[in-house]
C-alpha cells in the first residue's frame, strides 16, 4: 500500500557517515543474487525441473512490501508469476507487524468463496530463510492499473476513457468491493475485536497504536491529535461486519475492457463495516483530484463520487450504505497517519528535515482539517471544495 506516496524514495543512503542512524538497505535485493536463490526455492517446492526464465523487480514498487515478476519454466510449461515479498526486518519497515501468511489465507478465502478476481496462488512461503523475508507467489495477471504516479487523475488511460467506459470502471469497481463484502469470515482468519468492542472501534484503537507507535520519540501531529478526538466524538452505530479489503482503491486493482481482473494488495484487510472499504475509495479518488486540481488540470471531479458509489453498491447488493461521510473523513486520517509515519521514516534516513509545523509532513492536511470541520464538500454534486 501507500506507493501512492511517490517523495520518499527507499533508496539505500552510504551509511558510512550517518553511523548512528539506521539505514534503508531494501534495495540492495539484487536481481543475480534474487533469482540464484528464488530458482534454488523453486526446485524445492516444483521439483529438480523447474527453473527460472526470467525476473525483474518493477521499480514503481510499494513502499511496504517487495513485488517480483518472473517467468518459471516446469513440466514444460512457463508460468509467468509473481513473487510478493515481506519488508526486510532490517528495513524499519512502514508497518510494525506484517502477516504475510495472513494476506495469502484471506487471498484464497475470497478465490475459494466469490467470484472476486483473484490471481490463482502457487505457494506461501513462512521461512525467511530462501528470500531473506516471506513470501507468496501468485499468478500474474495482465491488464492496466490506474497509476498513482503520477496520479491517473493528471492525465492516463482513465482520463483518456470515454464517459461510458469510465462509467463502466466506476461500477464494476464497486461492484467488485461488494462482493468481496460477501466472503464469509466468521471464524478466525481476521483478527477480531477485543471484549465488548466493535470492529469500527478496534480499527480506530488499532490506528491509534500505529501512531502512538510511529512517533513515539518524534514530534507529535497535532492535526492527528484532534483527528482522533473527532472520531471519539463522531464514530457511527455501526453495521454488521465484512471482509474489509483494507487498501480498497482502483489503483490496486488490474482492469481489462474497464473490468477488474484482478484485485491485489490484501496487506489491510480486516474485519469491518462495508463502508469501510468505500470510504477509503472515494477518499483516494478526492486525494489525487484535489493534487491534480492544485495543479490547474482538470482531473475526474465527479468520478467515484459518494452518491455514484453508494448507489452502485445498493443496486449490487440491496444494502444501504450508511455514514459514509463518517468514512471518507476516517480514511483521510487513516492516511494521515501513513504519511506521518513515512515521513518520519523518511527523516529518520536522511531523506527530508522535520518541518516547523509537524503537520506539514501530511501532504493533505487541509483536506483532513476541512473533512473534520465539516467544510469540505462543496456541493452536492461531490465535488470537494479544492484544499
Ligand atoms: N498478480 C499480479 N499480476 C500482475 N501484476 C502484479 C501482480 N501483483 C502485483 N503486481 C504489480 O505489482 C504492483 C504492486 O503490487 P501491490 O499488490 O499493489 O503491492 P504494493 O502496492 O503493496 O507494492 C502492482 O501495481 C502491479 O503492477
Ligand atoms: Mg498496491
Amino acid at each position: 500500500m501507500a506507493d501512492d506516496i511517490s517523495f520518499v524514495e527507499q533508496s539505500d543512503v552510504a551509511d558510512a557517515d550517518h553511523g548512528d542512524v539506521a539505514r534503508p538497505k531494501e534495495s540492495q535485493r539484487d536481481p543475480v543474487m534474487l533469482r540464484e536463490r528464488l530458482g534454488v526455492w523453486l526446485t524445492g517446492v516444483q521439483g529438480a525441473d523447474a527453473m527460472i526464465e526470467d525476473l525483474r523487480i518493477p521499480s514503481a514498487n510499494g513502499m511496504s512490501s517487495e513485488t517480483i515478476l518472473f517467468d518459471a519454466r516446469w513440466s514444460g510449461q512457463v508460468h509467468r508469476l509473481v513473487a510478493r515479498v515481506a519488508p526486510l526486518a532490517e528495513s524499519d519497515p512502514v508497518f510494525a507487524t506484517y502477516d504475510l501468511d495472513r494476506q495469502y489465507a484471506v487471498m484464497r478465502r475470497v478465490a475459494e468463496t466469490t467470484e472476486v478476481p483473484v490471481p490463482a496462488l502457487f505457494w506461501s512461503e513462512p521461512d525467511p530463510g530462501p528470500l531473506g523475508s516471506p513470501f507468496f507467489v501468485m499468478e500474474r495477471i495482465d491488464g492496466v492499473i490506474p497509476p498513482d504516479v503520477m496520479p491517473y487523475t493528471f492525465g492516463s488511460w482513465v482520463t483518456e476513457a470515454s464517459d461510458d467506459d469510465r462509467a463502466l470502471l466506476e461500477r464494476s469497481a464497486v461492484e467488485t468491493i461488494a462482493a468481496i463484502h460477501a466472503t464469509p469470515v466468521d471464524d478466525d482468519l481476521l483478527e477480531a475485536p477485543g471484549d465488548g468492542e466493535t470492529p469500527l472501534r478496534a480499527h480506530v484503537r488499532r490506528l491509534r497504536s500505529f501512531y502512538e507507535w510511529a512517533g513515539d520519540g518524534h514530534p507529535r501531529s497535532p492535526l492527528i491529535e484532534r483527528a482522533f478526538g473527532w472520531l471519539d466524538d463522531n464514530i457511527p452505530a455501526e453495521s454488521a461486519a465484512a471482509l474489509s479489503w483494507g487498501d480498497a482503491r482502483i489503483g490496486n486493482m488490474i482492469f481489462d475492457e474497464f473490468r477488474p481482473v484482478a484485485v491485489l494488495d490484501w496487506e489491510m484487510a480486516c474485519l469491518g463495516p462495508r463502508e469501510l472499504d468505500l470510504g477509503w475509495t472515494i477518499f483516494l479518488h478526492r486525494f489525487f483530484q484535489d493534487i491534480t486540481e492544485m495543479a490547474g488540470l482538470p482531473g475526474l471531479p465527479h468520478f467515484l463520487g459518494r452518491a455514484r458509489v453508494a448507489e452502485i453498491y445498493r443496486e449490487a447488493t440491496g444494502y444501504e450504505v450508511r455514514d459514509l461521510d463518517f468514512y471518507i473523513t476516517y480514511a483521510s486520517i487513516i492516511h494521515a497517519v501513513i504519511m506521518y509515519r513515512i515521513q518520519i521514516r523518511a527523516i529518520a534516513f536522511g531523506h527530508a528535515t522535520v518541518p516547523d509545523d509537524p503537520d506539514d509532513m501530511i501532504m493533505h492536511r487541509a483536506t483532513v482539517d476541512a473533512m473534520i470541520a465539516g467544510t469540505y464538500w462543496a456541493d452536492e454534486d461531490d465535488e470537494g471544495s479544492g484544499s
